[in-house]
């Protein structure tokens, strides 16, 4: 009795400020993209546009990353057989590790079945065995790495968002001796802005520093062959560990780390996360390699991505709509309310059959519940023009706007 009254006050809070997640039950159709079909309940289906994928190239449905895939399951099989240690090692993975350390300019690179264990295995290992060492983390930064660094139980300092002056004054309290590991992120999910990585960089070699970059967000569509913001911005080697993952831009599934081959070697040796799993399938390594491959050669993608967040951006500019202003390519529509931001995506999805998550605590804090929109190649400037338009009804009719 006593754990079904537990799970039931927790979930019944949830429901009462608004917060209880429900998953929209998508069935995405290769070529479709960025419609899929809806399933509200288990005799209707509806065709939708779907707003807030991260699949940011639609490479996920791409036919020569599908085929990929196909092929080496065909080879290799459904799954690896194995942690990587025991049998689970395959030749794809080999090659992807290498691929995704040439693509970062760096000596190594490990791969992980996500992103989420990559960041929470590496900070972990590292800040939990450097002896003494220290974390500074951004505010912002993701829950993997939040959860790596608490996992650590090293001594952690938490500096205001991008904020420099606040970093180098908490740099300053500690040891200039002590091993210092600051971890920030290329692109922020839920802001879209970008870290001030060159000055991260400078601050972290005048207080002899380890630097750790997340390019989730990132890799695909920023830099010149798209590998990330580090490349954008000229800073791969002098940043230490790049973390990324292969979900988002490449379109398939998993993790990674890069940098010099004692740190990786070291991180292969001792994350636990990376030790005791079973290996991504092969086919998917297969299928991320093509991926890889259509970035490296990409700029036409790039371009075409780009010029679709640009012409959104500039319609929203001419909106009272209470967005966000970002360098990135994710844009945030404040709401400010979990359960009026609950309700405004509800009204977007069945009146308009515009699918859009709300975000609500914990990704966001109380009060600044939002929209997050994300833009692919896919969607066409009508279909942007149709979301501004459906985005403006909806907000009039609650009297959000910029001025509110
Ligand atoms: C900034 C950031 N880092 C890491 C992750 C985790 O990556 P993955 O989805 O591959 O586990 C996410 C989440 O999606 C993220 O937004």
């Amino acid at each position: 009795m006593y754990y079904d009254n537990f799970f039931d006050t927790y979930l019944a809070t949830l429901k009462d400020e608004g917060r209880y997640r429900v998953f929209i039950n998508l069935e995405r159709v290769v070529g479709r993209a960025p419609y899929a079909l809806w399933h509200p309940d288990d005799r209707a289906v509806d065709e939708v546009v779907v707003w807030c994928s991260n699949d940011y190239l639609a490479l996920s449905q791409n036919p020569e990353v599908v085929d990929a895939l196909v092929s080496a399951a065909q080879n290799y099989g459904a799954g690896s057989g194995g942690t990587r240690n025991i049998s689970g090692t395959a030749h794809p993975h080999v090659m992807l590790e290498q691929a995704v350390a040439n693509f970062h300019g760096k000596e190594a690179g490990l791969i992980f079945s996500s992103g989420y264990v990559a960041n929470e295995a590496t900070i972990c290992t590292l800040a939990g065995n450097l002896p003494g060492c220290i974390v500074f983390s951004d505010e912002k930064n993701h829950a993997s790495m939040i959860q790596g660094i608490r996992n650590s139980r090293c001594e952690k300092h938490v500096f205001k968002h991008n904020d420099m002056a606040d970093l180098e004054s908490k740099l300053k309290q500690v040891p200039l001796g002590a091993p210092k590991l600051i971890v920030f992120t290329a692109v922020y999910s839920m802001d879209g802005d970008m870290a001030p990585a060159a000055e991260i960089v400078a601050l972290a070699k005048k207080y002899n520093a380890l630097t750790f970059i997340d390019e989730v967000h990132a890799v695909g569509m920023y830099g010149a062959t798209g590998a990330g913001a580090s490349e954008l911005l000229g800073l791969q080697h002098e940043i230490d560990i790049i973390q990324g993952n292969f979900a988002k831009g490449f379109g398939v599934v998993g993790g990674y780390i890069t940098g010099n081959r004692n740190l990786i070697d070291y991180v292969r040796s001792a994350a636990s996360g990376f030790i005791f799993t079973t290996s991504m399938p092969p086919a998917t390594a297969a299928a991320i390699m093509k991926s890889m491959d259509l970035i490296r050669d990409g700029v036409a993608l790039r371009d075409q991505f780009w010029q679709r967040v640009c012409y959104f951006k500039q319609q929203i500019a001419k909106t009272t709509l209470p967005y966000r202003e970002t360098q990135g390519h994710i844009i945030p529509v404040v709401v400010g309310n979990a359960a009026l931001c609950k309700e405004i995506c509800d009204r977007l999805l069945y009146e308009d059959k515009i699918y859009i998550q709300p975000i609500n605590y914990p990704t966001v804090p109380v009060g600044q519940e939002r929209l997050r929109i994300t833009i692919t190649p896919a969607h066409t400037n009508e279909h942007i023009d149709q979301l501004i338009n459906a985005l403006v009804r909806v907000y009039q009719d609650y009297q959000l706007s910029q001025a509110a």
